[in-house]
């Protein structure tokens, strides 16, 4: 997603009756406003969300949109699809035609997926170097082992992309259950990682990104996120020690 700034003069320019040059006797007679201060420089940098008001008039009044949706098997993480229904046919929001996915889901995996309309917040959250786990709770067809929590902190090498993975956090709840933090999200990333011990994935529900938790909302629900949750850059994915959780 590319995030659309101007300077000011150029935003002026193209969104009203003045030309580039008018800005600066503009700014001078004080008649452009930028998010509730006086404008002061043709300069001046206009984002996606910057409120711009010329002689009282609102030029631009972009709101960004943040929101967490409990995603049920069965549905398409695409704003768009032929045969099935969308996780945006789940969205009830004035701006829903905006907003973008970030991080998809495979069809049949569930829990917390964001779409938002900020294209700069959507790349940071997606970034591996912002560090961010994307917490996962699977279930498997056959029994784990230690030896999984070894060799996903080491990373697997996948050769149709040509990488290793990063470390990840593997805490094995159960013989055939576990909670897996990651801090990225190549193709199928989780099925292709038990794949490499021929483990088939049955079930995959997504529980957190960064310090934003899906508890509490229910199946196909969504909701805005609060100022709390956009500050979500922190925890950074800390190593976790080897072994059984209890
Ligand atoms: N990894 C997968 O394999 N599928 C998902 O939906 C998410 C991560």
């Amino acid at each position: 997603m590319k995030s659309k700034t101007h300077r000011l003069d150029r935003f002026i320019s193209q969104n009203s009756d003045f030309s580039i040059s008018d800005t600066r006797l503009l700014i001078a007679q004080k008649r452009i406003v930028l998010d509730g201060r006086v404008a002061s420089s043709i300069q001046q940098k206009v984002g996606e969300f910057t409120q711009v008001v010329l002689d009282g008039q609102c030029l631009n009044d972009n709101k960004p949109v943040y929101i967490m949706l409990n995603k049920p098997r069965g549905v398409v993480s695409a704003t768009k699809d032929p045969k099935h229904a969308t996780v945006l046919d789940l969205i009830k929001h004035p701006q829903k035609s905006e907003l973008h996915i970030v991080g998809r889901l495979d069809f049949n995996t569930t829990g917390l997926l964001l779409l938002t309309n900020d294209g700069a917040w959507s790349r940071k959250i997606s970034l591996p170097e912002t560090k961010l786990a994307k917490t996962y709770e699977v279930t498997l067809s056959k029994p784990l082992s230690d030896e999984y929590v070894v060799v996903f902190r080491e990373g697997i090498y996948f050769a149709y992309e040509n990488i290793t993975t990063r470390p990840a956090c593997l805490e094995i709840l159960s013989d055939y259950t576990a909670r897996l933090s990651l801090v990225e999200g190549k193709y199928h990333q989780v099925k292709r990682m038990f794949g490499f011990f021929q483990n088939q994935v049955l079930a995959l529900h997504r529980v957190s990104v960064g310090s934003i938790l899906l508890e509490g909302l229910e199946v196909g629900q969504s909701r805005a996120l609060t100022i709390d949750e956009l500050g979500c850059q922190t925890p950074a994915w800390q190593p976790c020690s080897l072994g059984r959780l209890g």
